[in-house]
């Protein structure tokens, strides 16, 4: 059996941009932009993905990419500061809304971190697209607010890019962001579950969506699209791998407290058992080896996979639990309905257990450990 792994010498100058405007590190796999110290680490590959040297990153020479380059570095310093940023004051109120529906703009207060790994997946997609005169064929799968969409854009502004997500709430907030006049980028109301690629497809793009399937479905929807694509079209996506780190160890522990104001509305379900698909926590990852074969098996010409333990300086415990309540906490915070004493009382359960587990730092932060799996796949 042939296998694949690519080893990909590209360092995007975004990452200029950022390394020149933040702290370096001596270590090649460590650096620290926007407050947050970064540390990356690559499973099939002992070289971690980062350059030996930051300030001298290795770019692909291609005329295509290096003008791509250069036109979307400006796009991007723009597009973070119109991101809103966790810099901003935290917010004072502490109950989830009620409605269990996706919040874009809560979503977006951390805005900055959770489009980081946009960038990050982008830089290992552009050595896997042709030079081209024609407008390419992207699909942004789970599309949110539109952020992962823009961050596409600006390093693709010919292609034709559909955004699909299940949130009405989000499509709506993704339609109404401001883009520009000459871009061909639209959004529609889609399963990702069920999304097959038509023909033409160049690139199925999806950032922090696919762990919002079970996995019974995360694989085989997956494997489904990497099939359904023409040879050399590209498979990109990033998922949250963060199952057994503090944040969502202590949902589970909070929820399954016995004897509690919330104890009731968690009795019909097995949490943190992965056979009952009831239940409130979403599912762990896949193992790196599975994933890699299945996908091996569902045509891939080269897989790249790498996991990233991002580490974010937020402002405190308050913060963690502001970051996980638009998104990991919000079926747990659904369950309590609208009983919004119970649902105060477990935020404030879990935001103490939060404090307990992430220590204080000096300058009164907190560190946000924040694994996340990439995984980039070529059609054969
Ligand atoms: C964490 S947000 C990611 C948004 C954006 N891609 C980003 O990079 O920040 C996850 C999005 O996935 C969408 N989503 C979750 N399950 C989905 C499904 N089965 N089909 C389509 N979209 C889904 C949610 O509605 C939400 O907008």
């Amino acid at each position: 059996m042939t296998r694949f792994i690519l080893r990909s010498p590209l360092r995007h100058p975004l990452q200029t941009f950022l390394v020149n405007s933040t702290i370096l590190l001596s270590q090649p796999a460590k650096y620290i932009y926007n407050n947050a110290l970064y540390t990356t680490t690559s499973a099939f590959d002992r070289a971690p993905p980062l350059p030996t040297s930051l300030n001298q990153p290795q770019i692909n020479n291609s005329y295509h990419h290096r003008r791509k380059l250069h036109t979307t570095t400006s796009t991007f310093k723009t597009h973070l500061r119109k991101m809103s940023s966790e810099n901003s004051p935290p917010p004072t109120e502490t109950t989830a809304g009620t409605t269990g529906k996706w919040q874009p703009a809560n979503y977006m207060k951390f805005g900055n971190e959770r489009t980081r790994p946009v960038y990050d997946l982008i830089s290992q997609v552009l050595p896997h697209i042709p030079s081209s005169n024609s407008p390419l064929t992207i699909y942004d799968l789970g599309c949110g607010p539109g952020n992962s969409t823009q961050a596409l854009l600006s390093f693709f502004p010919t292609a034709h890019i559909t955004g699909l997500d299940s949130s009405r709430e989000m499509i709506s907030a993704a339609q109404n962001s401001s883009w520009p006049a000459s871009s061909n980028v639209e959004f529609a109301e889609g399963d990702i579950s069920t999304f097959t690629p038509p023909p033409a497809t160049d690139l199925v793009f999806s950032n922090a969506v696919f762990h919002w399937l079970r996995s019974s479905e995360r694989l085989p929807a997956l494997v489904k699209i990497l099939q359904g694509l023409k040879s050399g079209a590209v498979l990109a996506f990033q998922v949250p791998d963060n199952y057994d780190e503090p944040s969502h160890r202590l949902m589970r522990d909070i929820a399954t407290l016995p004897s509690t104001p919330w104890t009731p509305f968690f009795q019909n379900t097995r949490i943190g058992d992965i056979s009952d698909s009831s239940r409130p926590d979403l599912d762990p990852i896949e193992a790196i080896p599975d994933i890699y074969d299945a996908f091996l098996s569902g045509g891939a010409a080269s897989i790249s996979v790498w996991r990233t333990e991002y580490q974010h300086a937020l402002a405190g415990p308050g913060s963690i639990v502001e970051w996980v309540r638009t998104t990991g906490l919000r079926p747990f915070l659904d369950r309590t309905g609208d009983e919004e004493g119970v649902r105060r009382q477990f935020l404030e359960a879990y935001e103490e257990a939060v404090g307990r587990e992430y220590r204080e730092l000096k300058d009164g932060r907190v560190l946000l450990r924040y694994p996340r799996l990439f995984c980039v796949v070529v059609k054969k």
